[in-house]
């Protein structure tokens, strides 16, 4: 995992260099030509930390109207169909997305390449994980506000930290402040779990869920 995680920040300290910090994540899904093995976060199953939290919570509801943001190979946007949600998931890479309607040709799941930061929608539940970390930081704000707007409940899980850590290095962790920033879109703090992940020892997350 770690060989993995390095051939990643190489290619994203590369396109950094070159002024466009979110190109890697297509050179990436490009590179990889079709293999799993080279996308680190390409676990081919549903987060288990997701799975735990809608089934702890009974949600989404079937026919809730749910985005998945940077879906990535679509495994968690397939869990929240099968739940019964009508779900739309959308990644800026448009080969990841063709790695997920190859995957899934019978998918009920609305694929689309596109940018969070200029996505549209007005969803029940917008739940995004490990996108947020890796995008720049200097884009975070926006990016969580992005999130924010696309829907009236927002469900975030992610990588923490404490304000007084070191910022760390791709995936960055987010802070609570970071997400707290959905609450100036009108949004309310339901939840907040700083947790080891039981399924990934020595891992700091974050699991928030807001709703308006
Ligand atoms: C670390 S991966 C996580 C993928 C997936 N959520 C998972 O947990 O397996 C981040 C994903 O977000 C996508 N992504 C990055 N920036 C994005 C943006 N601005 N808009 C949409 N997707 C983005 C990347 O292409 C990548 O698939």
């Amino acid at each position: 995992m770690d060989e993995k995680r390095d051939v990643a920040r190489e290619l994203a300290r590369k396109h950094y260099a070159a002024g466009d910090p979110l190109g890697w994540f297509e050179a990436l899904y490009q590179q990889a030509a079709g293999d799993f093995g080279t996308i680190p976060w390409a676990d081919r199953a549903v987060n288990p930390n997701l799975a735990a939290w809608c089934e702890r919570e009974a949600l989404p509801r079937p026919g809730m109207r749910v985005a998945v943001v940077g879906c990535g190979l679509g495994d968690d946007a397939e869990y929240l169909s099968a739940r019964g949600a009508q779900v739309t998931a959308f990644d800026l890479s448009p080969t990841a997305i063709g790695w997920c309607q190859e995957r899934f040709p019978e998918t009920k799941v609305d694929y689309q390449a596109a940018n969070l930061l200029e996505f549209q929608g007005d969803f029940d539940l917008v739940v995004e994980i490990y996108t947020l970390q890796a995008m720049p930081v200097e884009m975070r704000g926006k990016a969580v506000e992005a999130v924010g707007r696309l829907g009236r409940e927002v469900l975030i899980i992610c990588r923490g930290r404490d304000e007084t850590d070191p910022p760390g290095e791709l995936p960055w962790p987010l802070t609570r402040a970071d997400l707290d920033v959905l609450t100036k879109l009108g949004l309310s703090r339901v939840s907040f779990e700083d947790f080891e992940d039981p399924f990934d020892a020595g891992k700091r997350r974050f699991r928030a869920y807001f709703r308006r």
